[in-house]
């Protein structure tokens, strides 16, 4: 059993997600930057009921297979990043996003490398991976920074905005991580 849990780095609080988060998730989702390579994003604009929801979602998803982090800076929640776990080949896929005020900050790095060591030990991990539009390339700097390797180009294999686009993977596997595990 998996407990909810909380990680501190050294500038962040790493936390379950709280229904108090609501007003600091639209704030930032809410940016239309933001949600840019967002397959999943709302058709319309990000709302205050969208953020209800993926809060209510993420409070009720289990953390046996979903633990999903509020990262907070100063005691203002300023993105989330969490995992999808596949207990039985015990993969996981991560995923992660910061508010764009402060992209560039190293935010991203620093709370998924805190996630990424946590969860190799919590769920017995063999390998964590990840996914990204072939364009966000700031987030293929996150996954580099994490010591994760491309895997494959996906070629046509994301509809996004009616428009279909390459997708990207990443991964890290057992071993790699235990060469630079603290
Ligand atoms: C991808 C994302 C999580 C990166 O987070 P971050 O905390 O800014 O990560 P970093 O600070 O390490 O920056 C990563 C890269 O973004 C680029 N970058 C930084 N600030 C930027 C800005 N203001 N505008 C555009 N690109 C920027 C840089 O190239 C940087 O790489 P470098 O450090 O080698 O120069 C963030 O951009 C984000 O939340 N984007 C929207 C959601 C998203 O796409 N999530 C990933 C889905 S797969």
């Amino acid at each position: 059993m998996v407990e909810r849990t909380e990680l501190r780095t050294e500038r962040l609080l790493l936390r379950p997600f709280a229904f108090a988060d609501v007003d600091d998730v639209v704030r930032y989702a809410s940016d239309e930057q933001w949600s840019r390579y967002w397959v999943a994003a709302p058709a319309g604009p990000y709302t205050r009921r969208d953020g209800e929801e993926f809060i209510a979602r993420a409070i009720l998803d289990s953390w046996e297979t979903r633990p999903q982090f509020a990262i907070v800076l100063g005691g203002t929640v300023i993105g989330g990043t969490g995992l999808n776990i596949d207990r039985e080949s015990r993969i996981g896929e991560l995923g992660y996003a910061v508010a764009r005020s402060h992209w560039g900050e190293g935010i991203a790095p620093e709370a998924a490398r805190a996630v990424i060591d946590w969860a190799f030990l919590a769920y017995g991990l063999e390998k964590v991976f990840a996914r990204a539009d072939a364009r966000n390339v700031q987030s293929h700097r996150v996954m580099e920074k994490l010591g994760m390797r491309r895997e494959a180009l996906l070629r046509q294999h994301r509809m996004h905005g009616g428009e279909r686009t390459d997708e990207v993977w990443y991964g890290l596997l057992r071993r790699e991580w235990k060469e630079r595990a603290p």
